[in-house]
């Protein structure tokens, strides 16, 4: 469990985040959603220690992270595994050197070892061992994001922290990813970390889902209640389209049999839906 507790976070003037608590689960994916520039990625950076917060405190299973120094420090970031915005992996290494990074700073494994841990890695995120010898400019942007999740769950972490794993990547490729970091958090039970922008991620695994407005919290809670919320900043985030507000009040309509807003939904089905009797597939009539 990682404690958020009344993080404040400014640079120069500009107050990027304002006072933010919250509380990240363990075993779960916990994500932080928000538009660009909200401060997702500065909140993360605090929380990993990255950025040194104002005022306010970061706890790992109820330690004071930002209140220790030196090695006890260092203790728990070996704990915390990082999957940066953009993968961040280095270009002038091979797959296999770029996962055995993190093994090389912080164990004095031997090279056999450490390649039967990087090979394990690799395995757990479905690549094959002929990606070893691989650069970052040679793998497609699935691929790049396996390798970097490789990267991040080398050193078996409790805490795992993704910055935007899916952007980028296609549909189909996001999910096989979102899934992959579920499957892994609850494998390890980790406390995992993700930013995200994407929709699609929020439904698939948002158990606990923060949501940024201008270096805020304005509204947490789960992938089931993001349906059935009143917050407008919110809606207009999340069914920021037509075709989402549609699909949010059928669902709506779904569990509750009517829909809180001044939309029709019935009215809405006739008028849109496709005529009949005109297509050519209409079988002919004797
Ligand atoms: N090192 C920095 N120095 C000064 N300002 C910064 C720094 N890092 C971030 N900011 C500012 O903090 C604000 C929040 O940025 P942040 O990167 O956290 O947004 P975000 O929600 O992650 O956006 P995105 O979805 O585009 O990644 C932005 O206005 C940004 O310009
Ligand atoms: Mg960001």
């Amino acid at each position: 469990m990682i404690e958020v507790k009344n993080i404040k976070k400014s640079f120069g003037d500009k107050v990027v985040i304002e006072d933010v608590s919250c509380v990240m689960k363990a075993g779960q994916c916990n994500l932080i959603i928000g538009s660009s520039g909200s401060g997702k990625t500065v909140l993360q950076k605090c929380m990993v220690g990255l950025f040194e917060p104002d005022q306010g405190e970061i706890l790992y299973g109820g330690q004071n992270f930002t209140a220790m120094k030196g090695t006890e420090k260092t203790e728990i970031r070996k704990e915390i595994g990082m999957l940066f915005q953009g993968s961040a992996l280095f270009d002038s290494l091979n797959v296999q050197e770029n996962v055995m990074f993190p093994l090389n700073m912080f164990t004095k494994d031997s090279f056999k070892k450490k390649l039967e841990r990087v090979n394990e890695v690799l395995a757990r995120v479905s690549l094959a061992d002929d990606v070893n010898k691989k650069y970052p400019s040679e793998l497609s942007g699935g691929m790049k994001k396996r390798v970097a999740l490789a990267r991040a769950i080398v050193l078996n972490p409790k805490y795992l922290f993704c910055d935007e794993p899916n952007s980028g990547l296609d549909p189909q490729t996001s999910l096989v990813i979102d899934r992959l970091i579920q499957e892994i958090t609850k494998e390890f039970n980790m406390t995992t970390v993700v930013n995200t922008h994407d929709m699609n991620s929020v439904m698939e695994i948002g158990n606990y889902i923060l949501y940024m407005y201008k270096g805020n919290k304005e509204w947490e809670g789960n992938n089931r209640e993001i349906i059935f919320s009143k917050n407008q900043r919110l809606n207009d985030f999340i069914f920021a389209s037509e075709f989402l507000q549609d699909a949010k009040d059928m669902r709506m309509l779904e569990e509750t049999g009517k829909i809180p807003n001044h939309r029709n939904m019935e009215e809405m089905l006739r008028k849109d839906a496709p005529s009949m009797g005109t297509s050519s597939d209409t079988p002919p009539t004797n």
